[in-house]
């Protein structure tokens, strides 16, 4: 990283004194070289960002069309379904039974305790409750219950039919236990219990489920354990279960859950989701989780994620500044080869993306809305929007302790797109609260919002068109007001209620691209014939527009911008009819 003017200094003097400073400096120079170290590039996977809901909850969820419109809007950047594991701690307190009626308004949180104390015994009528009536191309993992070992582990096997029975080819893969590293301290299994002994219990269960669908190519999720990698329990990691003898091609994925602050007990803050360092550093830990699955063809995921375990807390997961962190940890994390993360939803926690039903609690009434994390969600699905893979890598030199960025490929080493992140805190007492959360103390920055100007030389033609997005709220600490260049879903269903305006600049003379971003702000770059070449979800019936705002072009996305329809995937024929859409459009 170089800082202006930085001809005056060698950039590793310059990089010593910054490490000093905690601010992002007011001007940042970055070079992204060509071609990209093949090395250094990782594939991105469309369900980067994917979901994690408690299997009790989904019924919840899907009685609003928030999740579902979410859903959509995303799907439709990324041009696939989102992927949900339905899991957590209740998977391993359930039972299944064919004739059993619960409705889905039974499943409502308190049917069956908060934390569900007992079991909770599935039937028909919880497929019923949301298949057919969700988001199109949804797949999902389910967890099947591994505490539970009565009748040969009947628990696990009848659910494993209700699954087979109703999600059918949405059922994308089984796990087999959730987080088993706790077992033996929760006295569910023996204190010394390991994964050896473990894998007989887990080969009995995927062999009977097999056997329930022989027509079917069953696959399963292994792993799932709590601990994160830097304090693995005895052998429960990718490398200890793979030793254990845990691969075979019924085993595509293996994955860990990681909550990096634990709301369960201690305290929390807000401060380690605006720092890069504190993110890299833990997701670092993985690399050897990630190797190990690829030494057996496999691939890795975090299975279950979030700011802060036990339901997230107010004041510091429903802030912007979590929407920040989830688009900085799915970047990172896929640099080092973590294909998917798993965010945990719960219908109230303050970690969710959205709350979908009205609900009291001691402190008060909250009504049903959108939380700034499914507009870092939304950013990262304009991230992967593209007709064909994307590859990401760490911009060399374009990270420090608040602020990172990154550069993404085509599979033929063209640059695509570019990301950067602004980290830095900036506290606004404007959006402060959400109706949907419970009012935390309300912060307020007593200098005016600083200004970064990023110049990042580039191998784009000069005189380029580029798209400008940005992820941006009032401040980090921000409940509302949040959206991506005016993109807003709306705090009823998920809709969306304002369509996205592209800001156009255009790539210098020698290269560069310049921009500026507010401390707390994200922004995402790319050729405009390319967000012109894909779908993107727009107002029902509004229209694509132009304007000028300060002499700064604007282009607002619409209903009628469907360009890319008809096209096949042959470059050349799809620049020719983008060019012709884009005349005809705005002519
Ligand atoms: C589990 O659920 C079944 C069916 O609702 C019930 O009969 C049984 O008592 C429950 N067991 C526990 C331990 O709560
Ligand atoms: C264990 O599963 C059986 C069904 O095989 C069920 O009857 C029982 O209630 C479950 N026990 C617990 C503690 O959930
Ligand atoms: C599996 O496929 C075979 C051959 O097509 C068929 O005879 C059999 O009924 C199928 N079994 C099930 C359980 O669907
Ligand atoms: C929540 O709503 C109920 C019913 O409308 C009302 O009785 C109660 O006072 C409200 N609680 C708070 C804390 O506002
Ligand atoms: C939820 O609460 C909001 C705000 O108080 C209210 O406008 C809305 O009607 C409520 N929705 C339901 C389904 O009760
Ligand atoms: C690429 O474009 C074609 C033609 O519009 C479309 O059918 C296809 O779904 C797109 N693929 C992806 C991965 O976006
Ligand atoms: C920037 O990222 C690189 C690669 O992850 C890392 O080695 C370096 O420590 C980071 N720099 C700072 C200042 O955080
Ligand atoms: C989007 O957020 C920006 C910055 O907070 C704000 O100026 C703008 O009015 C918002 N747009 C919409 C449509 O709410
Ligand atoms: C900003 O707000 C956070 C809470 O969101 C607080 O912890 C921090 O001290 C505040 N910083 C400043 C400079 O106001
Ligand atoms: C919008 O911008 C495009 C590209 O610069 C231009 O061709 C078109 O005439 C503009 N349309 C309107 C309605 O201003």
């Amino acid at each position: 990283m170089r800082i202006s003017p930085p001809w005056q200094l060698p950039a590793s003097l310059l990089l010593l004194s910054l490490s000093a400073v905690s601010a992002v400096p007011p001007t940042v120079n970055i070079e992204i070289p060509v071609p990209a170290k093949d090395a250094h590039l990782r594939s991105l996977d469309r369900n980067l960002v994917s979901w994690s809901i408690q299997n009790r909850d989904l019924p919840i969820f899907a009685r609003s069309k928030l999740l579902e419109n979410l859903f959509k809007a995303l799907s439709t950047n990324v041009a696939l379904g989102q992927s949900v594991r339905l899991g957590g701690g209740e998977s391993d307190k359930t039972t299944y039974g064919a004739d059993i009626t619960i409705t889905a308004e039974k499943y409502r949180s308190g049917y069956y305790g908060a934390q569900a104390q007992g079991n909770v015994t599935l039937g028909p009528n919880y497929f019923a409750s949301f298949k057919e009536k969700y988001a199109p191309d949804t797949r999902y993992i389910w967890c099947l219950n591994l505490i539970n070992t009565t009748n040969n582990f009947e628990a696990a096997i009848s659910t494993a039919a209700g699954v087979l029975e109703y999600l059918g080819d949405e059922l994308d893969l089984f796990e087999i236990g959730n987080e088993a590293d706790f077992y033996g301290s929760k006295g569910f299994r023996d204190p010394d219990w390991d994964t050896s002994m473990m894998l007989p219990e887990w080969n009995y269960i995927a062999d009977e489920v097999e056997k329930l669908a022989p027509n079917k190519t069953i696959k399963f999720m292994a792993g799932g354990f709590a601990n994160p990698a830097y304090i693995v329990t005895k052998d429960f990691d990718i490398p200890g279960v793979i030793a254990a003898g845990y691969q075979s091609s019924r085993i595509p994925w293996y994955s860990m859950h990681l909550y990096p602050q634990s709301g369960c007990s201690g305290a929390v803050t807000i401060a380690p989701l605006l720092e890069h360092n504190t993110l890299s550093d833990i997701l670092s830990h993985y690399i050897p989780q990630v190797a190990a699955a690829e030494s057996v063809g496999a691939q890795f995921a975090i299975g279950e994620t979030n700011t802060v375990s036990c339901v997230g807390r107010p004041g510091i997961s429903d802030t912007f500044a979590a929407a920040l962190w989830l688009v900085d940890y799915a970047l990172f994390g896929a640099t080092i080869g973590i294909r998917r993360v798993y965010f945990h939803a719960t219908t109230t926690g303050s970690y969710s993306p959205v709350i979908p039903i009205n609900y009291s609690i001691d402190s008060g009434n909250y009504s049903a809305g959108v939380l700034p994390l499914s507009y870092g969600a939304y950013f990262v699905s304009e991230i992967l929007s593209f007709n064909d893979t994307l590859l990401v890598t760490q911009i060399e030199d374009g990270n420090d302790t608040d602020y990172s960025s990154y550069s993404i490929w085509d599979e033929t080493n063209h640059l695509r797109k570019i990301v950067f992140i602004n980290l830095q805190v900036y506290n606004s007492s404007e959006g402060a609260t959400n109706p949907a959360m419970p009012d935390t103390e309300i912060y307020s920055s007593d200098h005016a919002r600083p200004s970064t100007r990023v110049t990042v030389a580039t191998p784009w033609e000069p005189g380029q068109e580029l798209s400008l997005i940005r992820l941006q709220g009032p401040g980090s600490n921000s409940k509302s007001m949040v959206n991506v260049s005016d993109f807003t879903l709306s705090e009823k269903d998920g809709s969306v209620t304002s369509d996205l305006v592209d800001t156009i600049i255009t790539v210098q003379e020698n290269g560069d691209v310049v921009f500026d971003l507010l401390a707390s702000e994200a922004v995402l770059i790319q050729h405009y014939s390319n967000v012109l070449a894909n779908k993107h979800p727009t107002k029902s019936g509004s229209k694509a527009a132009n304007s000028t705002v300060d002499g700064v072009i604007m282009r607002t996305r619409g209903a009628d911008m469907s360009v890319a329809s008809g096209l096949t995937l042959n470059n050349g024929v799809m620049v020719s009819a983008v060019l012709l859409s884009a005349i005809l459009l705005f002519v």
